[in-house]
């Protein structure tokens, strides 16, 4: 029998506990509650305090359930982020369809918790950064925007590696500018250029982060000799792979992340919306649980490994208050295992 439970937070005392709330009694034909949003009314939870000293409930920023992971051993963040990619036009190219629904995203993600933003130069290009800066400058102190180089954009759905170091210099300048940063907190490099020796494009990342301009460096789409050849020049602290239930080829990579202490973050982690559609692989189980398609999906991924920090990209605030709540969901291994069959 599968069930969906919620992780209780610290310090949590109610009536009637929320696993209790949540999940299929055995041999009881009755759905559960559906999840979607914030916790059932029924099930109240006492306020606890966040960094900002801010009472506020787990059920009001459910990201926090998410539980946190530290980045290259300083930067804290919660382990459910959220990925710009979704929010310039078509093929990732110009204007936003809906800018006044980008910036509403952009800030209720902030407002349920979510302190991990994944951006790059190249969505838009710069659209989504001007987004970011619109909605959320200045910043609440706790939140990390990761950023990308390495990617130049030549019209819609194109994308072009360029790794010449004074490129990759070009454009974090550029981001520290669109972004209204000083520091970039992670910069990832989008892509390696294969006609660039590696060492001179993490070399260059070095050298800005010798600047003060850049604090961590990862990289992006990577093998692990790759992570391994990058070591060599510079402290990598971030892998961001095409990772997903139904798609899991960078498994190795995860391994070698995790054994290091290394974020791994997964991209597509909806398989661009695949795993969340209603209809799709994941629909009967979700449906017959009291869970959404997407909040299973990210929930496998959160269960998957402590390294593992989602970016599920959304240009709708119904879509993002859904996926925040996955925080909320707790797999246990034999839910897991029947997530993977489901997608086999
Ligand atoms: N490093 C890289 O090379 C790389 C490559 C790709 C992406 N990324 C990063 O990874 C992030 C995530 O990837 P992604 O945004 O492309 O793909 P994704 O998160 O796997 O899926 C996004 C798609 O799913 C839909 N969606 C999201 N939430 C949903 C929900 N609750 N119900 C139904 N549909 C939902 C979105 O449509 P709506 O907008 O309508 O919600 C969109 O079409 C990106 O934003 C970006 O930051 C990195």
């Amino acid at each position: 029998m599968i069930s969906i439970v919620s992780r209780p937070p610290p310090g949590y005392t109610s009536q009637a506990p929320v696993a209790s709330a949540l999940r299929i009694p055995p041999g009881r034909r009755e759905r559960p509650r559906r999840i979607t949003g914030l916790l059932p009314r029924r099930v109240t939870r006492p306020p606890i305090p966040t960094v900002e000293g801010i009472s506020m409930s787990t059920s009001d920023r459910p990201a926090t359930a998410a539980g946190t992971f530290t980045i290259g051993g300083d930067l804290p963040v919660r382990r459910l982020g959220y990925g710009t990619m979704q929010l310039p036009g078509p093929g990732v190219w110009g204007e936003s369809r809906d800018p006044e629904e980008a910036v509403r995203v952009l800030r209720r993600a902030v407002e349920l918790g979510v302190n991990f933003i994944d951006t790059a130069d190249a969505y838009g290009p710069f659209v989504a950064d001007h987004l970011l800066k619109k909605a959320l400058h200045p910043y609440p102190s706790d939140l990390v925007i990761a950023t990308k180089a390495g990617f130049a954009r030549t019209g819609p759905g194109q994308w072009v590696p360029i790794g010449r170091p004074e490129y990759l210099r070009q454009q974090v300048e550029l981001s520290l500018r669109h972004l209204g940063l000083e520091r970039i907190d992670l910069l990832q490099l989008h892509r390696i250029d294969p006609s660039v020796p590696l060492a001179d494009q993490v070399g260059e990342l070095a050298a800005l982060q010798q600047e003060g301009k850049i604090r961590h460096i990862g990289l992006s789409e990577v093998g692990i000799a790759e992570v391994e050849e990058a070591s060599r020049t510079a402290t990598i602290v971030s892998v961001q792979n095409l990772y997903n239930l139904s798609r899991r080829d960078a498994e190795p990579v995860l391994e070698h992340a995790s054994a290091r202490d290394m974020a791994f973050i997964p991209w597509f982690p909806l398989a661009t919306g695949e795993l969340a559609r209603a209809g799709g692989p994941l629909a009967s189980v979700a449906e017959e649980h009291g869970a959404t398609p997407a909040q299973l999906a990210l929930a496998w991924l959160l269960k998957r490994s402590p390294v593992i920090l989602p970016i599920p990209g959304t240009s709708s605030v119904a879509h993002l208050e859904d996926n925040v709540a996955a925080a909320l969901v707790d797999l246990d291994d034999a839910e897991y295992a029947v997530l993977l069959r489901s997608v086999a």
